[in-house]
């Protein structure tokens, strides 16, 4: 069985020929990153312009990367939501006028869904499946939840982020210190060159649900730190360093960051991945989870995966490879097979939704 994907939710226009729920024939991503940045951070309106923009061609490149014609699809699947609306709208449509002009069942994916259908696919093309009751966490720009998974996908959100998501809080840190968007990758490049016990940052205390996530006393906390030093020319030097080669080299961004504040960069850092890793080890405790799965743009970060592999808890903490964590359309087409053998399609009624997960 074929399926493209098309995915449209934030600022990646993308779209995959995946087989068998395994077999990634295809993966074509068109980021927008270049038209965002220069605002460090996503701007809807852009976002949906440059989607249709990108659209048909990005469709056509997969298409004939797999070498797949239009009736060697068994379903065209298309991200619902959760996303921003006006970007949603761009995939929703395109997909629908697609599956109507060449007579394809449509189905609709859940962005999160896909996330954590990214390391299902990947664990079962390794021979080596997912084994259930797992844990997923999905921490990206938009999203820091936690869901237990079982068997037959049915999903129960655990825990979500009361402010920002973790990814957020990379962007809007990376903003603040003149590092440019999006902020994980660079912060994460920087932060083993800083001492993580440097700069000491206290857990956010919060009432009520144990497995809910706070990122925004930390940001607070980074503000608090760099308004209470000189430090307006070291930001702007490195504002200037990006608008004069555009993609600083790792040497260049170290020449432009004292140690002081590579120390805040690891120290926060350390924080983050502090916080996410507690309350997945939590979660799993409390559903006895067998597998615990990290996914979304923040699941690249080598100081989580490194975190994650030197805890050696008795279960495997899986990641998708980093192609595959932040947003793609491999994970979506994947996340569609379960629902095409259901024989769950879509009807030309579809809307892009807001809704979180089904069951959720
Ligand atoms: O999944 P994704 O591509 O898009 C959303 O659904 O949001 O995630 C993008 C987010 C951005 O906030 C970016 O800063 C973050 O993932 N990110 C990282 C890393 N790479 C991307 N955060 C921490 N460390 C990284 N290496
Ligand atoms: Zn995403």
């Amino acid at each position: 069985m074929r399926i493209l994907g098309i995915e449209s939710s934030c600022d990646e226009t993308a779209a995959a020929v995946v087989e068998d729920a395994e077999r990634v024939l295809a993966s074509v991503v068109a980021s927008q990153m270049d038209t965002h940045g220069k605002y460090g951070g996503v701007v809807p309106e852009l976002a949906s312009r440059e989607h249709l923009r990108a659209i048909v061609l990005v469709v056509r490149e997969a298409m004939e990367r797999a070498g797949c014609g239009w009736g060697d699809l068994d379903a065209i699947a298309v991200t619902e939501g959760p996303g921003l609306v006006g970007s949603l709208l761009v995939g929703v449509t395109y997909a629908k006028a697609l599956c109507f002009a060449r007579g394809i069942p449509l189905v609709a994916a859940n962005h999160l869904e896909g996330h954590i259908h990214a390391v299902v696919m990947e664990t079962k093309a390794e021979g080596v499946p997912v084994e259930y009751p797992a844990v997923a966490l999905v921490a990206s720009g938009g999203h820091t939840h936690l869901f237990e998974v079982r068997e037959g996908f049915q999903y129960r959100l655990l825990g979500k982020t009361r402010d920002d998501a973790a990814g957020e809080a990379y962007d809007k840190v990376a903003k603040l210190l003149g590092f440019g968007y999006p902020g994980g990758p660079v912060i994460d490049k920087l932060a083993p060159y800083g001492d993580p016990e440097a700069v000491k940052f206290t857990a956010a205390k919060m009432k009520g649900n144990a497995l809910d996530f706070s990122f925004s006393g930390v940001k607070t906390a980074v503000l608090r730190w760099v308004e209470s030093r000189e430090m307006a020319a070291e930001i702007e030097a490195r504002r200037e360093l990006q608008r004069s080669v555009g993609r600083p080299t790792l040497e260049q961004w170290l020449a432009a960051t004292p140690l002081e504040t590579r120390n805040l960069l690891a120290s926060f850092q350390a924080m983050v991945v502090r916080e996410l890793l507690r309350r997945l080890r939590v979660a799993m405790e409390e559903t006895e989870g067998r597998t615990a799965i990290v996914s979304g743009g923040v699941a690249c970060n080598a100081g989580l995966r490194k975190a994650a592999r030197e805890l050696r808890l008795g279960y495997p903490i899986l990641f998708p490879t980093p192609g595959l964590s932040t947003d793609n359309a491999a994970m979506i087409a994947a996340a569609a097979f379960e629902k095409a053998r259901r024989g769950e399609f879509a009807g030309w009624d579809l809307r892009a939704k807001a809704a979180l997960l089904p069951g959720t």
